[in-house]
């Protein structure tokens, strides 16, 4: 079965910013558990390149808006190869193959009747690239989300009859499988009862855009281009790209992974704009929250972004993953606090799992001639149990999205490894002769359950789950199938340990 999983399209208006980085760190570690659970995966990110938004940020830097555009895509690809993104697809908006799939679905849509000409006026937001229904009264109307002003137009644009698909998206939003979490879901619902109203699919007087192919003066509004992205994204690489090799080649998407701000446009605009053209909606819309940055809201237009290639940098990719994964719950806001980053990085990561390992792994090479304990019987040890409560929690969690659970349950076990291994103390038991099996036991114990650990971790930390495992002498462990690594007992008996460096550096306080 294909599970196809996308980050939003973001905007090419600026760099990444912490917030983009996040969404699409949650979407990788959702896509790299699928794969390990068995599932063919799409991965689909990409970026939103059209709109009034780029077309100023193009004329402010002084270049053209399709020059500004292929420099920031760049480094959006870029960046996400440096932060081991394992996207499948990156589509730009402004590639052919995008604006064919365009094209094809303006077509279903007019054939449904579903496109008219009206007038449009109204409040409108340039970050959001949004009409405000209701913006507060003061004299100058600003965006609650920007703080910015809001502009008005008033212009003649193609319409979409979304009034005609209030039915459709109240039976859809019934569904609690469709948007998650619960709350958010509650926020569309009591928005849908309001009644849907129609919304300009089209805009004039903006030249940074796909062209209406009948109405040569009118270019696509940004959202109705860029929801599209997830569709074209499909077949782009394929010679025969088009809308008909898209549906066919797995639509629809398994999970759109987006921020709590653009829900509306993908629990409703979007699922309507499918329905007319005669798609399947997509499976799942998941809206995570905000970061904050100690305590700030923090985004491009509000200036207080946290660069995240200065993180990158500092503390390399996987610290601020565990971060963000492990300590924001999928679906709340989140704080980015300097001291809290430092302290949870040293004691989950550098404490609670390295220093396990990097202490048993001495203890054992200097027992055991630099091996893995040879162990006569293998009995019914806590740790087995512990193990096994711990993997069952952590994957019906990261079946749910709940992934800063799964990475809790992970760190819980390690801890009570810790505990374990402390109460058993090998330490003294090895001074005397008699208790060598024992020992041996303890030591295996240990050793097997750091194996769980970094196997576990995979879809979380790559790279660290790697070095747990290297650490531990495990080879070839692509060829394996990760579900079966998951069982008790695989580590090899008397096989060479390497000698323990730190799995990861702590970090100081600046
Ligand atoms: N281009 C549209 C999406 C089109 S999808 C077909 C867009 N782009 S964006 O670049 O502005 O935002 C992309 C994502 O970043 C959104 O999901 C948004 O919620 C997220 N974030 C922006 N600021 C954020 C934080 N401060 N914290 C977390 N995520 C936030 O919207």
């Amino acid at each position: 079965m294909n599970f196809i999983i996308t980050t939003p399209l973001y905007y090419v208006n600026d760099k990444p910013h912490l917030g983009s980085v996040y969404t699409t760190i949650i979407c990788d570690s959702i896509a790299r558990y699928k794969r390990l659970r068995g599932e063919n995966v799409l991965f689909i990110t990409g970026v939103d390149e059209h709109g009034l938004k780029i077309q100023r940020t193009a004329l402010k830097n002084g270049v053209s808006p399709k020059e500004h555009c292929d420099e920031i895509s760049d480094v959006f690809k870029k960046n996400w190869n440096e932060w081991n993104i394992s996207f499948n697809k990156f589509i730009r908006t402004t590639s052919k193959e995008h604006e064919k799939v365009v094209y094809e679905f303006y077509e279903k849509v007019k054939a449904s009747n579903d496109i008219y000409m009206g007038e449009q006026k109204g409040w409108y937001c340039v970050g959001c690239e949004e009409f405000k229904d209701n913006p507060d009264n003061s004299a100058s109307h600003k965006c609650p989300i920007h703080k910015k002003n809001l502009e008005w137009k008033n212009e003649t644009n193609l319409f979409f009859r979304l009034s005609k698909y209030q039915e459709a998206i109240e039976e859809l939003i019934k569904d609690p499988e469709f948007i998650e979490p619960k709350e958010r879901r509650n926020e569309i619902i009591n928005f849908v009862s309001k009644g849907l109203k129609d919304f300009s699919i089209s805009r004039t007087n903006l030249e940074w855009g796909i062209r209406v192919p009948d109405h040569i003066n009118h270019t696509f509004y940004v959202w109705f281009d860029a929801l599209l992205g997830y569709v074209s994204a499909i077949s782009a690489e394929d010679k025969n790209y088009s809308l008909d090799l898209s549906i066919k080649s797995g639509w629809p998407a398994s999970l759109h992974i987006i921020g709590k701000d653009i829900l509306r446009f993908h629990a409703i605009y979007w699922p309507a704009m499918l329905i007319s053209a005669g798609m399947k909606t997509p499976k799942k819309i998941f809206g995570h929250g905000f970061l904050t940055r100690e305590g700030q809201k923090m985004g491009k237009s509000l200036g207080n972004v946290l660069d995240p290639k200065i993180l990158l940098n500092k503390y390399g990719e996987e610290s601020v993953r565990w971060y963000l994964l492990k300590d924001i719950s999928l679906g709340s806001d989140g704080d980015f606090q300097d001291r809290r980053f430092v302290d949870i990085i040293n004691n989950d990561l550098a404490n609670t799992i390295g220093n396990l390992l990097n202490r048993t792994i001495t203890m054992s090479r200097k027992w055991f001639n630099n091996r893995t304990p040879s162990i006569r019987e293998r009995n019914n040890s806590e740790i087995i149990t512990l193990a096994n409560n711990s993997i069952k929690n952590y994957l019906v969690y990261f079946d749910n999205y709940k992934i800063d659970k799964a990475s809790n349950e992970i760190l819980n076990f390690a801890t009570n490894v810790n505990l374990y291994l402390n109460k058993k103390e090998p330490w003294s038991l090895i001074k005397d002769d008699k208790n060598i099996n024992e020992v041996k036991l303890i030591i295996y114990n240990v050793l097997e359950a750091t194996r769980i650990i970094g196997t576990l971790i995979e879809p979380v930390l790559p790279q660290f789950s790697l070095k747990i495992l290297h650490q531990l002498g495990e080879v070839d462990i692509d060829n394996k199938d990760w579900e079966e690594r998951l069982k008790w007992g695989l580590l090899q008996e008397s096989i060479d340990l390497p000698k323990p460096i730190p799995i990861i550096n702590k970090l100081d306080y600046e």
